[in-house]
């Protein structure tokens, strides 16, 4: 950029054939950046940022003089523990404040899902039955304790709708709990994550994916969960230990399960979660970012990272997110 000429990044993923899910919205910034697939790159020298999503092992090695990954997304999971990456690479992120919203309201239609048993109302709607329950049959809201796992960017999003909807919010945080607490109570410290699934009638997952984080969801947390609670996960895939959640379900120590993120994506089409009534499967879908503002972040983080500026969305990759 500095010679006038766009600052050249690469589409990396080993998943998303991203030219064609991005393509369109960089070319709104192709005086200052330009986004090619690898096999277009005529000197892979040049090249100083990646926009990226599940890359494969060895697909940051051809670029050495690489400045910047970005995801496309809200996680980085997959690109910070890529062999590949070089040392010194910036990670960023995207920040959407539209995708916080989106990731709250399908948080609430859970929380709602679960407390007050809609799968009854769909059985009866298949039947054209007309069955009503008793307000009895419901914890009144105010009794419900919603459970957070991640109080980042996701979970105050889904917080302050939870709060706003009458649910007492209990978070996991591991420093001290934020002075501005907007209603929501605080798990602190080490055991935070099971002092708050103890708490939780319906416990809400958006942590990152990390080394501390892998298989949280587990026998370990569900048995510290009140009988009968729900669990929501909204989180990565990696987080649940899948038969300790089938163990629970069929134990009655949980009554149920949200599913948007699985350790295999599509989940197989044979997978019997699709016909467990007790659990709710969704494709990955509880929020996304907008395709102009990935664009927009992005074009800006390579332009930072040249400029020997850190972007702000850059994250912390010794955290892991
Ligand atoms: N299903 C979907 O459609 C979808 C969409 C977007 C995001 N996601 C998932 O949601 C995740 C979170 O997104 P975000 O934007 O909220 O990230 P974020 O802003 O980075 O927040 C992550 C939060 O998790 C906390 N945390 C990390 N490790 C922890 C641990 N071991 N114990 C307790 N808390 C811990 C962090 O606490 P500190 O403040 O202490 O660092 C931080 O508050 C993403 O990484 C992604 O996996 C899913």
């Amino acid at each position: 950029m500095a010679d006038g000429r766009p600052v050249e990044g690469v589409y990396l993923s080993g998943a998303l054939d991203l030219e064609a899910l991005f393509g369109r919205y960089f070319a709104a910034h192709s005086d200052r950046v330009r986004l090619r697939r690898p096999e277009e790159i005529e000197r892979p020298e040049e090249v100083c940022f990646a926009l990226t999503w599940l890359p494969t092992a060895d697909a940051f090695r051809p670029y050495p003089n690489l400045k910047l990954a970005a995801s496309i997304a809200a996680g980085v999971d997959s690109i910070v523990h890529c062999p590949s990456l070089p040392a010194d690479a910036i990670v960023t992120r995207v920040r959407d404040e539209n995708q916080g919203d989106l990731m709250a309201g399908f948080a609430a239609w859970q929380v709602v899902w679960h407390h007050r048993n809609m799968r009854f109302h769909i059985n009866h709607q298949m039947r054209g039955e007309w069955a009503r329950r008793n307000v009895d049959d419901y914890i009144p809201p105010r009794d419900c304790t919603v459970g957070l796992l991640g109080y980042g960017f996701m979970g105050k999003a889904i917080a302050r709708v939870v709060t706003a909807m009458g649910f007492p919010v209990v978070a996991a945080v591991r420093t001290a709990p934020p002075e501005q607490a907007n209603g929501v109570t605080f798990e602190a410290g080490e055991d935070a994550i099971l002092k708050t699934a103890a708490r939780s009638r319906i416990l809400i997952n958006v942590l990152p994916l990390t080394h501390a984080t892998r298989g949280i969801l587990n026998a370990l947390l569900f048995s510290a969960m009140p009988k009968g609670a729900a669990l929501v996960q909204l989180g990565r895939g990696e987080h649940l230990v899948d038969e300790d959640l089938n163990r629970a379900l069929d134990s009655g120590q949980l009554a149920g399960a949200s599913l948007d993120v699985f350790s295999r994506e599509p989940l197989p089409p044979d997978h019997p979660w699709w016909r467990d009534p007790r659990i709710l499967v969704t494709p990955h879908q509880a929020s996304d970012c907008s395709p102009v503002l990935v664009a927009a972040q992005v074009c800006r983080a390579a332009l930072d990272v040249v400029a020997g500026r850190r972007p702000e969305t850059a994250v912390h990759r010794a955290n892991g997110y």
